[in-house]
């Protein structure tokens, strides 16, 4: 599976259980990378969206504790392995800060939206720079058309678990 995350410059993910920024050809790019796929997310994230609604034209699999939780659209399931089994190879982990962490060692890539600002935040992506298992692939230019400045970059993470590699 593959992670895509925006991220402020110490890593910051979120505040008061909502995103950081708002920039529209992130919102695109993740839109397009997604679209008619599988995403999977923590029930805090599903919270944050509008009206508390999955994402449209996307299998959408939330991970809760809750033993009674239903959304309608939503595929619950109660844990990491059980995720893992459901959301399969091509899934999208798209948060939050404890399902990043929780799912970064099975994803191969990370697609990431360096943003360079730093505003106040609770929620953190890990830093793929201090994981020795993470390297970075690739990095586009940064793009300073819009306020804040950002740039994508993606990471690999060779053999993650569960992978069959050593
Ligand atoms: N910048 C970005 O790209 C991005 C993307 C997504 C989200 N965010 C931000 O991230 C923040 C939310 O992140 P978060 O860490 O607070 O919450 P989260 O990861 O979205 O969800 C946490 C919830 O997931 C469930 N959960 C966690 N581990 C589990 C496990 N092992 N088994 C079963 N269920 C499990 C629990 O739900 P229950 O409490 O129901 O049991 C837990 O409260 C928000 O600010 C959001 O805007 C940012």
């Amino acid at each position: 599976m593959n992670a895509i995350a925006a991220v402020s410059l110490d890593w910051g993910i979120g505040q008061g259980n909502g995103l950081l920024f708002h920039i529209s050809e992130d919102m695109r790019r993740f839109r397009a990378l997604t679209t008619g796929g599988t995403v999977l997310m923590g029930r805090r994230t599903l919270d944050s969206m509008p009206n508390g609604r999955p994402l449209p034209q996307r299998r959408n699999i939330v991970l809760t504790r809750q033993p009674d939780f239903h959304r309608e659209g939503v595929e619950v399931v109660h844990s990491i392995q059980e995720a893992l089994a459901l959301a399969g190879e091509d899934a999208w982990v798209i948060g939050g800060g404890e399902i990043y962490a929780a799912l970064l060692p099975y994803c191969r890539r990370c697609y990431i939206t360096r943003v360079y600002a730093q505003p106040a935040c609770d929620t953190f992506f890990p830093d793929l720079d201090r994981l020795p298992q993470w390297r970075l692939f690739r990095s586009e230019p940064v793009c300073g058309g819009e306020e804040p400045a950002y740039q994508f970059v993606e990471y690999i993470q060779p053999c993650p678990a569960g992978s069959g590699g050593i």
